[in-house]
């Protein structure tokens, strides 16, 4: 979930102002480039595939770890030597934003600041900076309301088969080393109108897929003129659109309930994937870090996922080195993944964020070299279990949506089984879009190598 995107598409209309996006940070942060960039084609600029040729641009940030951060002050100066000889307005945008407000508009590559919940100000922000008045401009409210139910987000991915749907906002754990309820503020759900309303858009674009965005996607509940839990979204997602296929994250081990279980395995539209978050295996870790649950209860959840739905592939983050970790709570997360076998992980080293319960309380005392051994041994791990995992693939038949060619031989395509895994095939005549059985042939840890049949 928490990967670098950056999504380009070539300029659609060179006779209107060119906006430049650049994306980083969670999949949420492409929802939201999506959602700014249907409020800026309203205003009349047209998405273009190079800052040269831009007149705007905009930098959606993370603030996750310390390293998501380093990585935009060095976009800046690239910005910086650009102005020299172009003139482009430069606006800064989502969670760094938040966290860094003026900080960050007093650099000299920067013109506007705005928060993940002002991004409808960003037309006005624009106008003032070039009127009268003028000047830098800086917008980081956040709200308890904002969830861009009405915007119909211009898709910035270039496969038109699946999509990301942002189903609610923010974040209420405060979970001690993250920085994410800082910056995009309280929960909040999203009108489930306007979510079935925007997967029968993608349905009649053609899109295949949709992806049910939120940092807690278990704790979705809606309560306007009927109650609507997360269990319940998923059901009427998958009635409406059964061509459709429905995934989502993240799912917290604290919230999933068994009734969303059980949902997942009623519907054969909605893929048989969980992406849960353990952090750590250490029930003193957990306990430090505020997540609300303990060794026992994750294995717990595992076991019921996996009594309900035997084939559900599940992966998880995990970060090495929090504050105080011992070797002997690191051979807890060691064989914790032992004992899960999980399909996939996202595996971080600690980074202290500002502001956070960790950084006012804790003291960041893992040595580095130790957070990055710990690391590596964690890697080394889940590649081993990927593998493993994927080797008992072999043999078996699924069924892939296709996505695109294969990056390394383009007479080859690939596609996602239901379980989130990638298979690589030769095309024979399949097109992207479509739906493939192929047999697994082989593998390595992070692909299924594949034929059609
Ligand atoms: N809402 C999701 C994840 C959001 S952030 C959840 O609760 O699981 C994605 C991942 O980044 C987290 O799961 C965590 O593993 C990692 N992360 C968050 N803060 C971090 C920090 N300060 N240092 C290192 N990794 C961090
Ligand atoms: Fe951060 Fe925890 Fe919220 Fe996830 S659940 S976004 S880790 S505070
Ligand atoms: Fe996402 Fe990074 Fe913000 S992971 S929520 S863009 S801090």
């Amino acid at each position: 979930m928490d990967k670098d995107f950056k999504s380009i598409r070539p300029v659609t209309d060179a006779s209107r102002p060119g906006v430049y996006i650049e994306t980083y940070g969670c999949q949420m942060n492409v929802n939201d480039s999506e959602v700014i960039l249907s409020l800026l084609e309203d205003e009349g600029y047209a998405l273009c595939d190079s800052m040269e040729k831009a007149s705007l641009a905009i930098i959606n940030t993370c603030a996750i770890r310390d390293n998501a951060e380093q990585r935009i002050w060095g976009r800046l100066e690239v910005f910086r030597q650009l102005r020299k000889k172009h003139r482009l307005t430069v606006c800064i945008v989502g969670c760094m934003a938040e966290r860094l407000k003026e900080e960050l508009l007093e650099h000299p590559a920067v013109d506007i600041v705005a928060g993940p919940d002002s991004y409808r100000a960003l037309p006005g922000l624009i106008k003032k900076l070039s009127s009268a008045e003028g000047g830098k401009q800086i917008d980081v409210m956040l709200s308890n309301e904002e969830t861009y139910a009405d915007i119909s987000p211009v898709r910035l991915d270039k496969n038109g088969v699946s999509a990301y749907i942002s189903i609610m906002r923010g974040c209420n754990n405060v979970c001690s080393y993250c920085v994410v309820p800082y910056t995009r503020g309280s929960e909040r759900s999203r009108d489930y109108r306007t979510i079935l309303r925007e997967a029968g858009e993608l349905q009649a674009n053609g899109y295949k897929e949709i992806n049910l965005l939120g940092q807690n996607v278990d704790s979705y509940l809606w309560t306007e003129d009927r109650r609507v839990d997360f269990a319940a979204l998923l059901r009427m997602t998958a009635e409406a659109y059964p061509g459709m296929r429905i995934r989502f994250s993240t799912s917290h081990p604290k919230d999933i309930s068994d009734e969303v279980i059980r949902t997942m395995a009623s519907y054969d539209n909605i893929c048989k994937h969980i992406h849960l978050p353990v952090q750590s295996g250490s029930s003193r870790m957990l306990e430090l870090m505020r997540r609300k649950y303990d060794r026992e209860w994750y294995l717990e959840r595992i076991r019921k996922i996996r009594e309900i739905m035997p084939d559900c592939a599940i992966t998880t983050d995990i970060i090495a080195g929090f504050c105080t970790e011992t070797a002997e709570d690191h051979l807890q997360t060691l064989s914790l993944m032992e004992e899960v076998r999980f399909d996939g992980a996202f595996m971080f080293q600690y980074s202290e964020r500002p502001g956070t319960l960790a950084a006012r309380r804790y003291k960041d005392d893992v040595p580095p070299e130790t957070k990055t051994e710990r690391l590596n041994e964690i890697i080394r791990l889940q590649n081993r279990i990927s593998l493993e995992n994927n080797m008992k693939e072999i043999g078996r038949r699924m069924v892939v949506l296709i996505e695109g060619t294969s990056k390394r031989n383009k007479d080859e395509l690939f596609g996602r089984a239901s379980n989130n895994k990638v298979c690589v095939f030769p095309s024979n005549g399949h097109k992207i879009g479509e739906y493939a059985e192929v047999e697994v042939l082989d593998c390595t840890s992070a692909t299924l190598i594949s034929k059609t049949i």
